[in-house]
């Protein structure tokens, strides 16, 4: 029997059952509540409200834990690649052998673009940003595959689901190649996954482009980092969207646009610009801390604080520790990653920050990787949009075998007008 929690409203006391999750997380399911009591709950920004019930991704933000299907962040980032990793997130548990070759080289034959994506990306303007063409983009793979729409369809999905994850690097590398009026590239299949990305954005048709190892484990590491969140604002804007019924390359297309804002994963492009531009400021990372902590709001700390992470995040230690790795290899040392550190230094000991629990996140450090690899700022976020992609398809594909699935449609607390009438123009 269940335990159950006790909610006294006028007087009377409604029961509602406690359930608890296989980490001990505890929840009162108010499922029923306004049928029983004609009232509901508030909570702007879900901070205390859970959307669903998921077996993914599990987070503790207080003890910075981040496991895949169980599988701690730090093994997942020591032992799997990234390709493995979405097939954990989307079916379930680790492939074998076999598994990982079949979804490979399903994965490797459908990089390729239909030919007409060159017009469509040809026709965006030269500095559209790579999000804005990657959602076009991905919206309208729904135009080009009519045949793979069905939600309800698991082959369908499953055609969907792997066109997604091979052509989405194709188009952020169209897009990128369009922005600087170089041709775009086709993918190679003798590459993997990372080096047929890095290919297609930095190959050019006059040269050979040879894969530097250190830039490709660095990649496929930081898409390994990304994968997947929980329900944080994108994933949760793929299962919203995708609770309409509407095909998963929409969905995706929705999640995409979330990932987007700058409180979201376009922090990643605001923290090097941050970095950039405390740099060419000259002044000193303690000047722009105290800025941040009077409100300057050109003075954010971006790449700091979370919703969910009280403590470090676990993702941002990995990131943190390959920099220096990457960096050094490249023979790239910049000034960006001394800022960084001075600056998580001296916030970290700051109480204005450890009073409000904000520790470094993701973001902070994976721009100064994707800046000493060559990769524009405006690609940073299209670079977690195809890290984050397994992580919004396991979502939906969960969304979808929900047994309790329905459409989403949050209530509200109304604060308008009470009634009134229309009041002819004359008399206005
Ligand atoms: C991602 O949800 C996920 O899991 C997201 C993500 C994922 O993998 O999907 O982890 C990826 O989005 C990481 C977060 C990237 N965003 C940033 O780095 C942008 C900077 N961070 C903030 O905007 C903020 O910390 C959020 C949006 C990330 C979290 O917002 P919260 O939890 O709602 O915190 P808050 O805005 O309520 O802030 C609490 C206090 C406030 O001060 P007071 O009102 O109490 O005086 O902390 C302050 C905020 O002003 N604060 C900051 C700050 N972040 C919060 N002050 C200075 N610099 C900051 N970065």
């Amino acid at each position: 029997m269940a335990e159950m929690a006790e909610l006294r409203i006028d007087g009377k006391t409604y029961e509602l059952p406690i359930i608890e999750g296989s980490e001990g997380e505890r929840a009162i399911d108010i499922s029923k509540l306004r049928n029983q009591s004609g009232v509901i709950t508030l909570d702007p920004g879900y901070a205390n409200t859970g959307s669903c019930m998921s077996s993914i991704t599990f987070i503790d933000g207080d003890k910075g834990i981040l496991r895949y299907r169980g599988i701690p962040i730090e093994e997942v980032a020591d032992h799997s690649t990234f390709l493995e990793v979405a097939y954990l997130l989307v079916y379930g548990s680790l492939p074998t052998a076999d598994n990982l070759a079949n979804i490979t080289e399903s994965i490797t034959l459908h990089t390729m673009l239909h030919e007409d994506f060159k017009r469509f990306f040809g026709a965006l303007p030269k500095d559209a940003h790579p999000m804005a063409a990657c959602s076009a983009a991905v919206g309208a793979l729904s135009t080009f595959y009519p045949d793979c729409l069905d939600p309800r369809d698991p082959r369908q999905v499953e055609i969907a689901v792997h066109r997604l994850i091979a052509k989405l690097p194709t188009m952020a590398a169209y897009a990128y190649k369009h922005s600087i009026g170089q041709p775009m590239m086709y993918p190679r299949n003798e590459l993997d996954y990372v080096g047929n990305f890095l290919y297609m954005l930095f190959g050019t048709p006059c040269d050979e482009y040879e894969v530097d190892p250190v830039i490709r484990n660095a990649l496929d590491l930081l898409l390994i980092l990304h994968a997947d969140h929980e329900q944080n604002c994108s994933a949760s804007t793929v299962r919203l969207v995708g609770s309409s019924m509407v095909n998963l390359f929409s969905a995706i297309s929705s999640g995409i646009q979330a990932l987007w804002g700058p409180s979201h994963g376009g922090a990643n492009q605001e923290v090097i610009e941050m970095l950039a531009s405390i740099r060419d400021q000259g002044i000193s990372a303690r000047e722009f801390v105290e800025r941040a902590k009077a409100g300057d709001d050109t003075a954010r700390l971006m790449g700091f604080g979370h919703r969910v992470y009280k403590n470090f995040d676990p993702r941002m230690k990995i990131i943190k520790g390959a920099c220096r790795e990457v960096l050094d290899k490249l023979g790239a040392r910049t000034r960006l990653l001394e800022i960084a550190v001075e600056l998580e230094e001296i916030a970290l000991s700051d109480e204005y920050f450890v009073s409000r629990k904000l520790y470094p996140n993701v973001d902070f450090y994976s721009g100064v990787i994707y800046n000493a690899i060559g990769i524009p700022s405006n690609m940073f976020t299209a670079m977690f949009a195809i890290g984050r992609l397994p992580g919004w398809i396991a979502q939906w594909m969960e969304l979808h075998g929900d047994s309790n699935f329905k459409i989403g449609r949050p209530r509200q607390i109304y604060t308008g007008p009470t009634e009134t009438h229309y009041t002819p123009i004359k008399d206005r």
